[in-house]
Parts: structure tokens; C-alpha cells; sequence
């Protein structure tokens, strides 16, 4: 038994919103909830900002060394991520770090460094982390896990229509073909592939709106021995 409760793992690919049903399972459950990709993410700026190759494990790897990471708790439930104090957010979501956090994702070094933080941030339980390994190499060993899919189509629909929303451009066509090139990418590389854990429940999203697929996150919850035992 954790002290605080379960780890909740939820893995899929680029888009299909596991943040965002992470955020809102763990403000059902009371937990925390922190994407991995935030801290791919993170380093991957950092890299760009400081010209240092995104090829170059080693360099990568004392850089996320000699920063301090933080994991600010956001409005929600959500764990956003800091370097060195300054809070990373919209950033994050630039096209050239989503891309750059893609390719640094596949070096031995760096997933060692964020396994080992994204260990440490989950050990005590009481959260939903999302990501692309987080079942089958970040926590094995978590309670509940989860596999979320959806078509490329959909995701790319669901994207544009975020975009959109923010005010900013959005070609459908382009986005389509930058999600099936992440898929590609994150799910061919040697170590840590995106993949479903052989005990993950597998959730498709593609014709589900996101509060059906919390509630059958928060069900899978409630039926199991730990959801059992809480209140929720
Ligand atoms: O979930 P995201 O799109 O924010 O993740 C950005 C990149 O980080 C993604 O293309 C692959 C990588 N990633 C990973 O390799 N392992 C994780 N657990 C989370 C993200």
C-alpha cells in the first residue's frame, strides 16, 4: 500500500487528451495528476534555448541535471512543471518542442533522468500520471492503468479545434500528418516505445466525449480494490 493512495497510469499517444482526463480523474479522486510529457517538454525548450544538439544524450542529460525542477500545483489538480523557478506553459506547446521533446525522448540518458523524477514525484501514490511509459516502465506496479487511443483523424480534428479555440492557425492537413509522424516516432524507438502494458485497460476515445471518458476511469477506480476501500 502507497500512503496516498493509488498510482492511476495513463499511457496513449500524441493528442488523444490525457491530460485533460487526467486532470479531471484526479479532481474526482482528490489526487494530483502530472503529464510526463510536460517534462520532455521542458527539457526540450531548455535545449533550443540554450543551443545545446537535441542529438547530444550526454549534454542533455547534465543540463536536466543543473536545473531544479519544480512541479507547481496549477489551478486544478494539475502539476505544471518550473526550471529553475520560472513557471513553463504556453511555451510548452510551441511545434518546434513538441518535436524536439519527441526526438530527445528516444536518448537512453535523458528517459533515465525522467523515469527516475517521475519515480520519485509518484512513489507515494495519490496521483494519475499520464504519458507514453508510464505502464509499462515508469510504475509496472500501478494499480490501475489505462490505455487511451483514438484515430489520428480525431486527434487531429480535436487539436485544430483547440487551436482555434486559442485564436492561432490550424491547418487540419499539416496537423494530421505531425501526429501520425510523432506516433511514428514514439512509438518505433528502441527504449520505452509507446505501448499498451499487457494489464492496461484499453479506453477508444474516438467517438467518446472526454466526461465519458473520465467516468469510465473514475468506474475502473471505484471497482477496484482501492476504489473499493475509499468513499469516492
Ligand atoms: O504527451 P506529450 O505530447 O506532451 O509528450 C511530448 C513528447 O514527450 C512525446 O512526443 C514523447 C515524449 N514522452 C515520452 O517519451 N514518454 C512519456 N512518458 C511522456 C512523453
Amino acid at each position: 500500500m502507497r500512503p496516498d493512495g493509488i498510482v492511476i497510469a495513463i499511457d496513449g499517444p500524441a493528442g488523444v487528451g490525457k491530460s485533460t482526463v487526467g486532470r479531471l480523474v484526479a479532481g474526482r479522486l482528490g489526487y494530483s495528476s502530472i503529464s510526463t510529457g510536460k517534462m520532455y517538454r521542458a527539457l526540450a525548450w531548455k535545449a533550443l534555448e540554450n543551443g545545446i544538439s537535441l542529438e547530444d544524450d550526454e549534454s542533455l542529460v547534465k543540463l536536466a541535471g543543473s536545473l531544479k525542477w519544480g512541479f507547481p500545483k496549477g489551478p486544478g489538480p494539475e502539476a505544471g512543471v518550473s526550471l529553475d523557478g520560472r513557471g513553463l506553459d504556453l511555451e510548452l506547446s510551441e511545434e518546434r518542442v513538441s518535436k524536439a521533446s519527441s526526438g530527445i525522448a528516444k536518448l537512453a540518458g535523458v528517459r533515465l533522468f525522467m523515469c527516475g523524477m517521475q519515480r520519485a514525484a509518484g512513489i507515494s501514490g495519490g496521483v494519475v500520471m499520464e504519458g507514453r511509459d508510464i505502464g509499462t516502465n515508469v510504475f509496472p506496479d500501478a494499480e490501475l492503468k489505462v490505455y487511451l487511443d483514438a484515430s489520428p483523424e480525431a486527434r487531429a480534428r480535436r487539436r485544430e479545434g483547440q487551436l482555434k479555440e486559442q485564436g492561432l492557425e490550424a491547418d487540419y492537413a499539416r496537423i494530421l500528418d505531425f501526429i501520425i509522424k510523432r506516433d511514428a516516432q514514439d512509438s518505433g524507438r528502441k527504449i520505452n516505445p509507446l505501448k499498451k502494458a499487457e494489464d492496461a485497460h484499453y479506453l477508444d476515445s474516438t467517438a467518446l466525449p472526454c466526461e465519458k471518458v473520465v467516468d469510465a476511469i473514475v468506474d475502473l477506480f471505484k471497482r477496484s480494490p482501492a476504489g473499493r476501500r475509499s468513499a469516492v
